[in-house]
């Protein structure tokens, strides 16, 4: 073999210039255990995957898919066409194909109305439209295949009621608004969109007695781009169109996402038990409005109730105060068709040479309007250029080491249901398999680069951000804008696909786009404004961002499956989990700190997943793990009075045994790597002992994540079951570290709190253990 070929990591084949003897010997024991893999392959043609890749996305096709999606209505549960369509470009990239159906309870929209009423005289002041303006030159504005505005899953109704302004709508503004003796019971809340996921809003109004809620998106959320700092509106400028409304579902993320009707389990088959979906849907009606339709309605509490400054928004004409008014009233009314109906995911998938590492990338396709250009059409766009580029391969005879599987999402939109749901069906399966999951969602709505993941991938991600370069002018790398702009790898909240991954399987998992920041245009989120028209003259003109995308998650997904190590650096996992324990602790009331500890039950081994299932010899090749299940009793020395300070130091010191033990780990699959990658030079006994230590060595790495999910589930909401992240209770998008804690802490339950130190400290020293071993 030429050293060329040695020094391409992607080339790595044992060559058969041994002597033949030896061959058979090292070939019959090592192909006992590694079925697939082809030992005697040489491959003559060198070609270079890489440069394969970014040549095809040379070509750039995304404007092409963004049209075709963005040219019909795709609303969750509707337009077979658009599967169909999907399914035919995957099978004409060389994918394998699979229709992938669920059974799941949703609403379309049917009918609506708002007025403002006079209490005195009976008269409707104002009637809002409810419509969006139509936009002469953008066609996605027209015709009457529209969506109407509603909100997925509002509860049907018909209300009149004073009403409240409440700010954002968060756990704080209501808390705020009952210390201040505004009562929203009884009342019509308006909000304004922001800060938290829209689906809460709606949960803490009705657990605070609002008898509906209307939610408006506010220039003042739309960073300085606004009609009072002289920026025109879409479609002759950046700013938000005023009659632009964002739909979208009001289902309680946080809570759990999936089918309401089956929390937990897949919605499939015929006998699927349904329960009541109220534990994941409200109970009152809501309606989504524009700023302009909350104008003469915000108006009205103008000079009544209170007026806190944080609560002001920009809008023009009026003060921003929190009512009520009891000279007028809303009539809310929503009226949606509630039903069990098929939605649709589409898998396309290239078998590797490993069929038990596989790497899932997942885009939904279902969006609120029409258009959807950013949300999700972005994604699928991209989705489809990295199965076009990834083909250019398979065309050229590549095998790909690791299983890479395309997933087309349907329902993410109304609760993340298509994801949710196949997630719950093939949990097993996932579990045992699953290397990576690479998330795409609105891969484009702005210009600045997000990255939120799992800390394991942090470092090749990173990497692979070296070899893109960025679009604009002196910027250089991918890296080098995003360490300018953001230079933090943030954790995963929710609101995507990842979401049953990471949160209810333990699957590492990386959510990544171009999202507004400084400058950019006002991205109309769920709105017919978020159309091709907007995204090819605002947006992203050329689509020059989706081509960045595309060759960031192809060459992503190259190295994730051709890195013959697992590509993971567990170090930064554990360094980020000390960090996260440390906030914590500096959160924990003094008070508490001296609390002697009771002691605690014994650990049962079924609450760890990891640990339940390797014991059920659900992971194949257990024991050589060095998966020990011996039981952890937890005694917290009878002898003396352990205190909780005595707990957190033992939990700190265990942190930091474990970060010693990932950074071991780290420089040992370094070293097998680089030991692989001159594998052609090695004497025989040591090729046997490489790959056998590699092998060991991605079992460890794959099953690393799962180490971190408890069975049982959070507190009050036992979907959620990673016990190092999850979706915010009462935020949604945004992310929870420690959940258990510091839920725990914030309710000032010092009982939990221990409980979950126990928990996290036994997951830490059964994992250091695992490693070690
Ligand atoms: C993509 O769109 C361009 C511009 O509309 C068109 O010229 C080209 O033929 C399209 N290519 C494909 C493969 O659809
Ligand atoms: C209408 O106004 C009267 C007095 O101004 C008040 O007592 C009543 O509660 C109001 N009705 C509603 C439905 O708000
Ligand atoms: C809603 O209720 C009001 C009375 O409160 C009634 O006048 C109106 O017709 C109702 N609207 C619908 C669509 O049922
Ligand atoms: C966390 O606290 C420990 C003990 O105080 C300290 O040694 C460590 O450096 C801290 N780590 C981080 C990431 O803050
Ligand atoms: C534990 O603390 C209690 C009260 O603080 C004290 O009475 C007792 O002697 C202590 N026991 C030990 C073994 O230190
Ligand atoms: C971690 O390693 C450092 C340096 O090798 C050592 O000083 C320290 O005691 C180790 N920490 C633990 C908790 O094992």
């Amino acid at each position: 073999m030429s050293s060329e070929k040695s020094k391409n990591p992607f080339k790595k084949g044992p060559s058969n210039k041994s002597p033949i003897l030896w061959t058979i010997a090292f070939f019959a024991l090592v192909g006992y255990y590694f079925p697939f893999q082809s030992f005697f392959t040489t491959t003559e043609d060198t070609i270079d995957p890489k440069s394969v890749i970014l040549q095809a996305l040379e070509t750039n096709l995304a404007g092409n898919w963004s049209q075709k999606y963005t040219s019909e209505p795709h609303l969750a549960g509707t337009n077979y066409g658009l599967v169909e369509w999907t399914e035919q470009k995957f099978k004409e990239y060389g994918l394998k194909t699979t229709i992938d159906t669920y059974d799941i309870y949703v609403s379309y929209p049917e009918d609506h109305d708002l007025k403002l009423i006079s209490n005195k005289t009976g008269d409707v002041i104002y009637q809002a439209p409810l419509k969006e303006d139509i936009i002469d030159e953008d066609s996605t504005t027209k015709g009457d295949d529209l969506i109407p505005t509603f909100l997925g899953y509002a509860a049907n109704g018909n209300v009149t009621a004073q009403y409240v302004y409440a700010n954002y709508g968060t756990k704080e503004d209501f808390d705020y608004l009952k210390e201040q003796e505004v009562d929203v019971k009884g009342k019509i809340v308006v909000v304004r969109y922001g800060k938290i996921f829209r689906g809460l809003k709606v949960k803490f109004a009705q657990e605070h007695g609002a008898v509906g809620v209307l939610i408006y998106s506010d220039p003042g959320d739309d960073y300085g781009i606004t009609p009072a700092n002289g920026y025109k509106q879409y479609p002759h400028g950046p700013a938000r169109q005023e009659s632009s409304v964002q739909r979208g579902s009001v289902q309680f993320l946080s809570q759990i996402p999936g089918d309401p009707t089956t929390p937990g389990y897949p919605s499939k088959g015929d006998n699927v038990e349904r329960k009541d979906p109220h534990g994941s849907i409200g109970k009152i009606p809501a309606l989504p409005i524009s700023y302009r339709e909350v104008k003469p309605i915000l108006k009205k509490l103008n000079g009544h109730g209170k007026q806190p400054k944080h609560f002001a928004g920009e809008l023009e004409g009026f003060e921003y105060f929190t009512g009520p008014n009891k000279n007028y009233n809303l009539n809310l009314y929503n009226q949606q068709k509630f039903n069990i109906t098929p939605l649709w995911n589409v898998y396309g998938e290239i078998t590797g040479e490993k069929k038990d590492e596989v790497i899932i990338i997942g885009n939904h396709r279902d969006s609120w309007i029409k258009g959807g250009a950013s949300d999700p059409n972005s994604g699928s766009a991209a989705l489809l250029e990295v199965a076009r580029a990834l083909n250019e391969l398979s065309k050229q005879n590549f095998k790909f080491k690791r299983t890479i599987v395309f997933h087309s999402y349907d329902g993410e939109e109304y609760g993340l249901l298509g994801s949710t749901e196949q997630g719950e069906y093939y949990a097993d399966k996932y579990q045992r398999d699953v290397v990576a999951y690479l998330n795409l969602d609105d891969a484009v709505s702005g210009k600045h680069f997000k990255l939120n993941a799992s800390p394991t991938l942090n470092h090749v991600l990173l990497e692979i951000a070296k070899q893109i370069d960025f679009p604009e002018k002196d910027v250089g790398s991918l890296y080098d804008h995003w360490l300018k702009t953001s230079g933090k790898v943030g954790s995963l909240g929710s609101g995507s696909d990842y979401t049953v991954y990471l949160d209810h399987l333990g699957i590492p998992s990386v959510d990544f786009g171009f999202v507004g920041g400084k400058g950019d245009p006002v991205y109309h989120y769920h709105s017919n404004y978020d159309s091709y028209h907007w995204i090819s003259k605002f947006g992203d003109k050329d689509f020059v961002y989706h081509n960045v995308i595309a060759k960031f998650l192809a060459l992503l997904t190259l190295e994730l499956s051709e890195h013959e190590v697992i590509n993971f650096k567990l170090h930064d996992f554990s360094k980020e989990l000390e960090g996260y324990f440390n906030d914590t602790v500096s959160r924990v009331p003094k008070s508490w700190l001296h609390k002697t500890i009771t002691d605690q039950e014994e650990e049962n081994w079924d609450d760890y997943e990891f640990a339940n299932k390797v014991s059920n010899g659900q992971y194949p090749g257990d024991k050589p793990m060095g998966m020990k299940c011996h039981m952890m009793k937890t005694i917290h020395n009878q002898k003396h009075n352990y205190t909780l300070a005595d707990l957190l130091k033992d939990a700190s010191h265990d942190l930091g045994h474990f970060k010693n033990v990932t950074r071991s780990i780290d420089s040992t699959g370094v070293e097998l790597q680089s030991l692989y990658d001159d594998y052609d030079n090695l004497p025989i006994w040591k090729r046997i002992a490489v790959v056998f230590r590699i092998r060991r060595l991605n079992k460890v790495l794959k099953y690393f994540e799962r180490s971190w999910i408890y069975r049982k589930g959070l507190d009050n909401r036992f979907w959620f079951r990673h016990i190092v992240y999850a979706s915010g209770r009462y935020t949604g998008y945004a992310g929870q570290t420690l959940p258990g804690l510091n839920e725990a802490i914030e309710d000032g339950s010092f009982d939990r709190f221990v409980k979950w130190v126990n928990v996290l400290s036994r997951s830490v020293k059964r994992t250091s253990s695992q490693l070690n071993a």
